[in-house]
């Protein structure tokens, strides 16, 4: 499903509920070589801490870099440093959930809008940039997305950003089609991790899915779905993919109103 041996850098590394480290797992399970990013030394403090299951050998295994994504400098160094890549999931994003997100739409934190629009969408354009120089012979980016064309209740500020990150993979993959790059979105269904519990009401979102969604959505378990079609846009069986937003949600972005008791699955799906 990817590149056997091929190299992918993960960012957006917290803990072992984080996207990005069922990722890396699905990454490794199909025969590539992950090199994780993290915020900053106190995050990977974080993911050793609360990695306590993790054996010695395991926690050596680990190949972790550092890379603050608002600082230019940073990302250019990592992708100087690692040498050729095959690829790079993008799976960062941050508002500030006292203003942006929440009850009230308006808020007059300007600063903190674009401190999120900064982390969640510029990020990936810088991200490509300089990714891109480390695969000279094309590769691909993939991003994390949430349904943007709706509003959902407290998600505010953090749906602008979305739209305007899908808005960017499409810029991106048309200025890198001609370097063999291409550039694509999953959209993913509500999923537990550290970011979901910021988003005040997540409850709310994940339990909108269980009424929405044509397939059974499993909001612990379902994040090694979201990574098998990560994988799948990372490798060559989607050479020729790009500009996209693919989603992964059971379904959920293209019911009219709610499924109905007699539309439910009547048992758990085993294919
Ligand atoms: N959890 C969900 O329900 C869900 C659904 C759809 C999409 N997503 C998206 O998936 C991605 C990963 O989120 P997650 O749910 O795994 O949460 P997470 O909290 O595990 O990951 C978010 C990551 O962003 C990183 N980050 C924030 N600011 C940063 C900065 N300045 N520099 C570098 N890294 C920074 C954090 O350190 C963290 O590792 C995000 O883009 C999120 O919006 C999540």
């Amino acid at each position: 499903m990817i590149k056997q041996g091929g190299t992918y850098v993960v960012m957006g590394l917290l803990d072992h509920e984080s996207i990005s480290y069922a990722v890396g797992k699905t990454i490794e399970k199909f025969g590539g070589k992950v090199i994780y990013t993290v915020q900053n030394e106190k995050f990977k403090r974080v993911f050793l801490d609360r990695g306590s299951e993790l054996s010695e050998d395991e926690v050596n295994a680990l190949n972790i870099e550092f890379c603050d994504v608002t600082i230019d400098e940073q990302i250019k160094t990592l992708f100087e440093k690692i040498g050729r890549i095959d690829g790079v999931v993008h799976s960062i994003a941050f508002a500030n959930p006292r203003t942006c997100l929440g009850a009230e739409f308006h808020t007059d934190a300007v600063d903190d809008i674009k401190q999120g629009f900064h982390i969640s969408c510029v990020s990936l354009a810088r991200v490509t940039k300089y990714a891109q120089l480390a695969m000279p012979q094309g590769g691909s980016v993939v991003t994390l997305t949430f349904d943007s064309r709706n509003a959902y209740a407290f998600y505010n500020w953090m749906s602008v950003n979305k739209a305007a990150l899908e808005a960017l993979v499409r810029n991106l993959a048309r200025r890198h089609g001609k370097d063999l790059v291409r550039v694509n979105a999953v959209s993913a269904g509500p999923l537990f991790t550290k970011a979901a519990s910021k988003i005040p009401g997540f409850g709310n979102l994940s339990d909108t899915w269980q009424v929405i969604s044509p397939l059974p959505w499993d909001t612990e378990a379902d994040k090694y779905e979201i990574a098998n079609a990560v994988a799948f846009l990372l490798g060559p069986y989607s050479k020729k993919i790009t500009g996209q937003t693919v989603f992964v949600d059971g379904g959920a972005s293209i019911i009219g109103g709610q499924m109905l008791p007699h539309e439910r699955a009547a048992v758990e799906a085993t294919v």
